[in-house]
């Protein structure tokens, strides 16, 4: 029953929404789970294809392979390593820690660089009490293990499954539950010490209403507005994302930092939501969020991602759990994320990408000036009007900077467009957020944003030339002319 309404829909999501953005600020912090459980190519090769042919900068292991480790050296690439489950008991002794360092760690340092180590994998849901007991000494112990073999910068930490108390109408009032709160407490006190993230695997894939897939695959859904805070989601990650930070927060530990080790959408399984489109349109906007882009409660926040996974792997049971892969064991493409080097909807590099916002000390009245200005100057102001993209509860700043930006760009990133009496001012920083992308036409690359194709099909625009049937509809038809005809047809 959910089959229909996502058919359909996402063709037309994608097409369109590549008219609004034209833009991209991807500042490349992107990372990628390269498990092994497949008959798969040699380390090296696949460290090489990363290297060269991927974007992805950092890669998480769940161990500490030597080939791989290897492999990476001189790379540049950030790696995470893991310790194994069954190690933890014996870590949880500081000389058994340092002997672990000296083993994994010691050998590979500084010609790999090894970020972050994970001491074990979604302990809770093993449910062994030994492994549950021991995890917060064994991760004490191999920080203290680092400090001592001169490693002190090396993080520690241990990534949980997603097992808040998630409320999905309000995000701000979810969660630990009450039999977990002490231990997701003592957890967060170690990665405030130790200044290491606190990691999640993020997976709307396992908590999405069936009737409801578009919300867990960036698709046009209806939003969500939650209850108490009144932010708007249009997509559950972000949900996901604060109904996290607000149980972290609850708990007092509002400043430690979020990594995702692991989230993606598999691109077969035996339910109808599994297809390549739906994991590809998942992961670009996943892609777009490792871009500091933030979420409503933590705007413009760094969140460490890393996509599950890199290869799909054979060595795996059951159709989903062989095919969350982006490549197949060749190196060829599932679907075309746009994190190959080069290819068409490759992110360009961020280093002179330009916006214009207004200035901090601006003041509303300016700033509603400028506004009025651009909008007599036949520049379309939909976006910043109740019910846009960037009318984001009545943030003057937000809608002043979309539109001062809109036309910034449309003068060709000229400086004099963006002086606006000294209110205006030219900024390499990306300034959009979750809801409201930014623009940027820099190199006139185009970028596929999807969150928005309800407000673009319902702002009298006829879609339907670009629907399934429709006259514009083939996905070989070059995407600038989709643009062009869905902008000025
Ligand atoms: C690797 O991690 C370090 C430490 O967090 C960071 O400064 C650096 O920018 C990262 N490099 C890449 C390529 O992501
Ligand atoms: C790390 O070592 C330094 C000196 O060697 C010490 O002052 C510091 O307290 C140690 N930190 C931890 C977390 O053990
Ligand atoms: C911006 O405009 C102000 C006031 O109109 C002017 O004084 C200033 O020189 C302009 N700045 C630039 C960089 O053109």
């Amino acid at each position: 029953m959910a089959t229909t309404p996502h058919f359909f829909s996402l063709p037309s999501l994608l097409i369109a929404s590549v008219v609004i953005f034209l833009l991209s600020s991807v500042a490349s912090a992107i990372g990628v789970n390269y498990g092994t459980l497949g008959n798969l190519p040699p380390p090296q090769q696949v460290v090489d294809f990363i290297k060269t042919k991927t974007i992805f900068d950092s890669v998480k292991i769940y161990d500490a392979n030597p080939d791989i480790l290897r492999a990476l050296a001189g790379t540049g690439i950030n790696v995470t390593i893991m310790v194994p489950n069954g190690n933890i008991p014996a870590m949880a002794n500081v000389e058994n820690a340092r002997q672990w360092v000296a083993a994994n760690v010691l050998p590979f340092h500084q010609q790999t660089k090894i970020k972050y180590i994970c001491v074990g994998n979604e302990i809770l849901l093993t449910k062994d009490n030994n492994l549950i007991s021991n995890l917060i000494p064994a991760m004490q112990s191999l920080h203290k293990a680092l400090n001592i073999s001169g490693l002190p910068d090396m993080k520690v930490t241990t990534p949980h499954a997603f097992t808040v108390g998630y409320n999905l109408n309000a995000p701000s009032q979810s969660r630990f539950n009450d039999d977990q709160k002490d231990f997701f407490a003592k957890i967060l006190e170690f990665n405030r010490q130790a200044k290491s993230p606190f990691m999640i695997s993020a997976y709307p894939y396992f908590m999405m209403d069936p009737n409801n897939v578009n919300y867990a695959i960036f698709g046009p859904s209806n939003a969500i507005t939650d209850t108490k805070t009144e932010h708007t989601y249009n997509n559950m990650f972000d949900s996901v994302m604060d109904a996290t930070y607000s149980a972290m927060n609850a708990l007092g530990y509002g400043d430690v930092d979020i990594a995702v080790g692991e989230t993606g959408w598999p691109s077969a399984c035996d339910a109808a939501w599994c297809t390549p489109q739906n994991a590809e349109n998942y992961n670009l906007n996943i892609i777009k969020r490792a871009q500091n882009i933030g979420t409503p409660l933590m705007p413009n926040r760094h969140i460490d991602i890393y996509i599950f996974a890199l290869f799909n792997e054979d060595g795996k049971s059951g159709t989903a759990e062989k095919n969350w892969g982006l490549f197949k064991p060749d190196f060829s493409p599932v679907y075309n994320v746009g994190v190959l080097r080069g290819g068409e909807t490759s992110p360009p590099p961020s280093s002179s990408e330009k916006w214009c916002v207004a200035k901090q000390e601006a003041t509303d009245a300016q700033l509603q000036a400028n506004i009025d200005w651009v909008c007599s100057q036949g520049i379309d102001c939909k976006n910043i009007s109740p019910g846009g993209i960037c009318f984001d509860n009545n943030n003057m700043k937000t809608r002043s900077s979309f539109i001062m930006n809109v036309y910034y760009q449309s003068k060709g990133g000229s400086e004099d467009a963006c002086n606006f009496s000294g209110s205006g001012v030219v900024t390499t920083t990306n300034p959009s957020t979750s809801t409201c992308v930014i623009q940027n036409m820099e190199d006139g690359s185009i970028h596929m944003e999807t969150t928005n194709i309800d407000w673009v099909c319902s702002q009298g625009i006829d879609c339907k030339p670009i629907s399934p049937g429709g006259t514009c509809s083939e996905f070989e038809i070059n995407m600038q002319t989709r643009a062009s005809f869905i902008q000025y047809g």
